[in-house]
């Protein structure tokens, strides 16, 4: 790949997606897009690139895609989902005892791991029981959204972090596969969002996975999705980002809390909205494993 197209590649990644690469990353954008290129019966990326320049909006969405890192697994990183059954769920039960509904988003929610490990937290936690919980998922990627919808998993994937008797609860086996019971599957809408436009249309929520995903944006892209998600998050409610990521040095639209890894508090003090503790001192705190 000439580095003139190198670097065309790499300007319209981190405007359509994000993607942060560095100068040294050709041989990860080759490896990527040779295949691409010969689905689309290309001799090679020079060409790619030249339809793309010539307008081709199907290949550019294939290239994003392609270039995605969809990698995720059930109950991914364990604890999170520990502070959502100890912490966040019992707090937000008391805290909207008379409404009796709650909002969790998954962005970024790849092929659905990731919201239906939350589902399955809503599901277990008998406090919610004839509670309104809407859990929206969204992504960038069409493909992954269509694979979460359909909720089919190998072998392989149910055996990447899920405990074997939620396998047996709420799959059903056909062959090698295992698909989500449709209750489960109902309980997570899907929708294609891109993080880098306007999200403010999903409306509040008191929960927000972002996870695994900031890590492949540059500084400013990171303060500005931020910004945007401290907007979105109730005054009360928490953000819950992946284990290498974190606000602090980078953003201070949310404050961590403390003794819970990876959860973080809308920053009242900067956003001037009325705060208040979403999990009250003395609620019961998940020690990092
Ligand atoms: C590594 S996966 C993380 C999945 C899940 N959150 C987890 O932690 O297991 C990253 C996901 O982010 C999506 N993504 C990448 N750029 C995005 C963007 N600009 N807006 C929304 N989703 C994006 C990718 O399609 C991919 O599914």
């Amino acid at each position: 790949m000439t580095p003139i197209d190198y670097e065309f590649l790499r300007k319209l990644l981190k405007e359509r997606s994000g993607l942060d690469l560095s100068a040294d990353k050709q041989y990860l954008v080759e490896s990527r897009l040779i295949p691409l290129a010969r689905k689309a019966e290309l001799p090679g990326i020079a060409e790619l690139v030249g339809k793309i320049k010539a307008g081709s909006a199907a290949l550019t969405a294939e290239v994003v895609e392609a270039m995605t890192t969809n990698e995720t697994f059930f109950f991914r990183d364990k604890i999170p989902f520990d502070h959502l059954r100890e912490s966040i769920l019992p707090a937000l039960v008391q805290a909207r005892a008379s409404r009796r509904s709650l909002r969790i988003w998954c962005a970024a929610s790849s092929t659905g791991q990731e919201p239906y490990s939350i589902a399955m937290c809503v599901k277990e936690f008998a406090g919610l029981a004839g509670w309104r919980v809407e859990i929206v998922a969204t992504d960038l990627s069409q493909e992954v959204l269509e694979k979460s919808k359909a909720g089919i998993y190998s072998q392989f994937e149910v055996q990447r972090g899920l405990p074997i008797q939620m396998l047996v609860k709420y799959f059903t086996q056909t062959g090698e596969l295992w698909q989500l019971k449709a209750d489960l599957r109902a309980m997570v809408q899907h929708r294609q969002l891109n993080l880098l436009q306007d999200f403010s249309h999903l409306g509040t929520f008191d929960v927000i996975f972002c996870r695994n995903v900031l890590i492949y944006f540059d500084q400013d892209t990171k303060v500005a999705v931020f910004d945007r998600l401290a907007r979105m998050v109730e005054a009360d409610g928490v953000l819950l980002l992946g284990a290498a990521e974190s606000v602090v040095g980078i953003s201070d639209a949310f404050k961590p809390y403390p003794e819970r890894r990876g959860v973080y508090r809308v920053n009242a003090d900067r956003t001037g909205r009325a705060g208040a503790a979403a999990m009250p001192p003395g609620m019961k705190v998940v020690a990092a494993r």
